[in-house]
This record gives C-alpha cells, structure tokens and sequence, in this order.
C-alpha cells in the first residue's frame, strides 16, 4: 500500500515506524520529521493544509491517510479525502466534535449512558458559580473547544475558580472558552484506551498510561505528556472488554444513531473511580506519548487493521500484543512547557542500540540533528516486566545529550 501519515510529532513517527515494519508498503509523511525521514518521503505540505493533503494524496497515488494530529480532523480532513474517494484513518468533522467540543462529548455519553463525571454548560461566571456552590475545589473547570491541553483547571478554592472562569470568559482562549463545561471532580488512577473503530465495530489496542505532569513525583504544570507505560501495571484482564462493551461500543452506535460514521482511533481517557471506570474526555487520535509505548507492543501489519478501519470493513476481535511491557520516555527541552532555546546539537542517537528513539521537536542543519520543540524525543523500549522496560528505556536515553535536556526520571514509578 501507498499510505501517507499527517503529522510530524513523536506519535506520528511512532506511527510511520509501526507502519513501515513489514516493509510491505511505501511512505509518506506530511510534513514528518527527521526520524520519519528514515522510513518514508517527507512531503512539504503542513498538516493543517486541507486542500494540500488533498492535492498531496491525489497526485501521490495514495491507498490510505492515516492522520495524527486533531486540529486537521476538526478541520475536516477525512471528509475532504473521502469526497474524492481517498481511503482516510481518521473521522470526520462531525465525529471529530467528540473531541473539539467538550459539551458534545458530554451529549453523547449521556445518551448512549456510558459511565462519565457529571456535569454542566455555561456561558458565564455568575451561574457557573452558583452551580458550584460554597466549594468549587470539588470541581473541574473545562474550556468546551480545542486547548491544545491547556483548557482544564483543577481550582483549590471558590476565588480561584471565579478568576479562571473570568479569564475564560474575557477571551484568554479565544472561541474554545466561551462555553465552558464544570464537572464533578473524581479521584482515581488514569488509564488511556485506543480503539480502532470502524463505523460500529472496534478493537482495542492495549491499555496504557502518560504522565502528564512536569516533575517527578507529579508535580509542577501540565505537559503535553512527558512519558508513558503499557500496560498500567494494576489494569484487570477483562478491562479491555468492559472498555469495548460498556464505552467505547455504545458511543460508536450512538454516533451511528446520528448519522456519524467513525472510522479512525477513538482515545478515551478514562478514571478508575471506585464505583468503575469514568471517562474524562475522548480525543479522536492515537495519544501522544502513549501511541510510543503502545504500538511497539503490537505484532502484525497494523497497516492492514488501518485499511480495514478506514474502509469500515469487520475488525478482527483482538490483536496480537507481545507478552512484558513497554516504557516511554519524553526528552524535552529545559523551559518547556514555558520558554525554550532551541537550536542545541543532539548526540548520541546512533549508539541507542535496545531503544526505539521517535523524533518529535527535531531538526536536520548542515552540522546535524538539532532541538527545535519543547518535546525533542520520546525513547521507548520494551521488556519482560515494567522494571526491565524502564531500566533499558533509561539506560538506552543516557546516550543521548544536548544541552538543557530534561527528562522525568520516574516514569513507571509513581502512578
Ligand atoms: P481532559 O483533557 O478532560 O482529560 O483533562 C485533563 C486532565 O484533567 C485529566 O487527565 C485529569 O487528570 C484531569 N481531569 C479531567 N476531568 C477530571 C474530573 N472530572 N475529575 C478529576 N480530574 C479530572
Ligand atoms: N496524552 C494525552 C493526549 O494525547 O491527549
């Protein structure tokens, strides 16, 4: 097969890597990245060009698109490719609200009764404070469109709600904080899950975990992800079933109920409450990072599984994983999320001999690869046991240098 992947992070890398292991098919990447470089054509064209993947798709030949990032999806992509008969991994617009509106997501699950936090939609801080009543701490503050991650708070007290909700409101995120959707907060361990779903069928892939804090131990901002496991270590043997039969099934046929036909990964970020899993948001992509640690645990041409999916055709019930574990660790730039140098010189990738080494915020110049995001790197590896992939994941990241690197030295280990 001719497939192009959209995008150029450490998840789409992931994905080209997966996609390029049978040798079977020929790739091509809009825009990708120096790592994706390595196995397919890099083509020029920005990942939130619709009408250049487009054009891009046609004259290539292309059999299948598999897109990574949201921003294109909630722009329309996969109709666009559809329209003009091109096979597409990836939802439609319409679908894609599942993850572009918060509020539409809360729609659905509603009524397809699948288990999530309850909640409600405003427009304005005054009946949005009144909702929470004297203690707003017991509550989550979510902007309702696109965030790029930044549209959920967690205030501690009713001053701190009432000053993100005035933000929100006065514009600080544009569009996406003009509704805003307050829900009741839960506790509990995160588990990510990613189905490949074609209309009203699906199959998940293993269950896994990101780590989306700065610091160790959980501390510090929210990141776009600095490390991820597969599995999490506590995950019972007939999660994934209960995932497939009790979520992610009832919101494929209640999208089907609207005319919406889901063909791409569906991602549900799910809380373990104790009264059962909750989900805290959907997002119509693989995750990042946990697409790096999830897919060097499968066996088998995920291209295939990918066309099938994308043609709506009848998924197998389970794919093949590898017995043990996988481990991903994100290599960022010192400053990130804030402010970063970039332009620093990376060594050392060559020596990574027991690691798969994704590329996200990267660079090739004239001297060699050199740091150009906040995420530079994810290094995965697998092994027999959730120890043995960390102790090899770490060790192989410590041949790796630039300057300012920064790494969570604890992933695996807290959570
Ligand atoms: P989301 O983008 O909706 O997944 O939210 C980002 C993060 O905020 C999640 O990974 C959780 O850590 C936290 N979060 C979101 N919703 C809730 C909730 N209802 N209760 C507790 N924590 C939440
Ligand atoms: N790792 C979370 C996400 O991809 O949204």
């Amino acid at each position: 097969m001719r497939i192009l992947v959209v995008g150029s992070g450490g998840r789409e890398h992931a994905i080209s890597w997966s996609l390029s292991r049978s040798g079977k098919h020929s790739l091509f990447c809009a825009p990708g990245n120096p790592g994706m470089a390595e196995l397919g054509v890099l083509e020029p064209v920005k990942a939130d060009d619709i009408k250049g993947l487009v054009t891009l798709a046609r004259d290539r030949n292309i059999d299948l698109v598999v897109v990574g990032p949201e921003v294109p999806l909630v722009a329309g992509l996969g109709d666009a490719l559809r329209a003009e008969g091109i096979s597409c991994f990836g939802p439609g617009e319409k679908a894609a609200r599942l993850e572009g509106s918060k509020w539409f997501a809360k729609d659905v699950m509603n009524s397809a009764g699948v288990p999530t936090a309850q909640s409600k939609v405003f427009t304005d801080t005054d009946s949005a404070m009144k909702y929470m009543g004297e203690d707003a701490s017991g509550f989550v503050i979510k902007a309702d469109g696109l965030a790029a991650g930044k549209g959920v708070f967690l205030p501690d007290g009713s001053d701190e709600a009432r000053s993100i909700l005035d933000t929100l409101f006065g514009g600080r995120l544009g569009e996406s904080g003009q509704r805003v959707v307050i829900e009741e907060r839960l506790k509990g361990r995160e588990v990510s899950i990613l189905a490949v779903c074609s209309g009203t069928d699906c199959v998940i892939l293993p269950p896994s975990r990101d780590h989306k804090r700065l610091g160790d131990g959980d501390s510090g901002p929210n990141t776009g992800g600095m490390g991820a496991i597969c599995p999490p270590p506590e995950i019972e043997d007939n999660f994934c079933e209960t995932a497939r039969e009790e979520i992610i099934l009832p919101v494929l046929r209640e999208l089907a109920s609207r005319g919406i036909d889901y063909r791409g990964v569906l991602y549900a970020g799910l809380m373990l409450t104790d009264d059962g899993p909750r989900v805290l948001e959907f997002n119509v992509r693989f995750g990042d990072p946990e697409t790096q640690a999830v897919l060097p645990m499968i066996e088998g041409d995920l291209a295939d599984l990918f066309d099938v999916a994308a043609r709506g055709g009848s998924l197998p019930s389970e794919v093949s994983v590898k017995d043990g574990c996988c481990a991903c660790v994100v290599m960022a730039s010192g400053g990130y999320p804030s402010s970063y140098e970039k332009g620093f010189l990376i060594s050392g990738l060559e020596r990574v001999e027991d690691a798969v080494v994704f590329h996200a915020g990267t660079k090739k110049t004239d001297n060699g690869i050199v740091t150009s995001g906040g995420r530079v790197l994810s290094v995965a590896a697998t092994g027999s046991s959730m120890k043995d992939a960390l102790d090899r994941t770490y060790m192989e990241l410590e041949k790796i240098e630039f300057k300012k690197k920064y790494f969570r030295k604890d992933i695996g280990r807290t959570i």
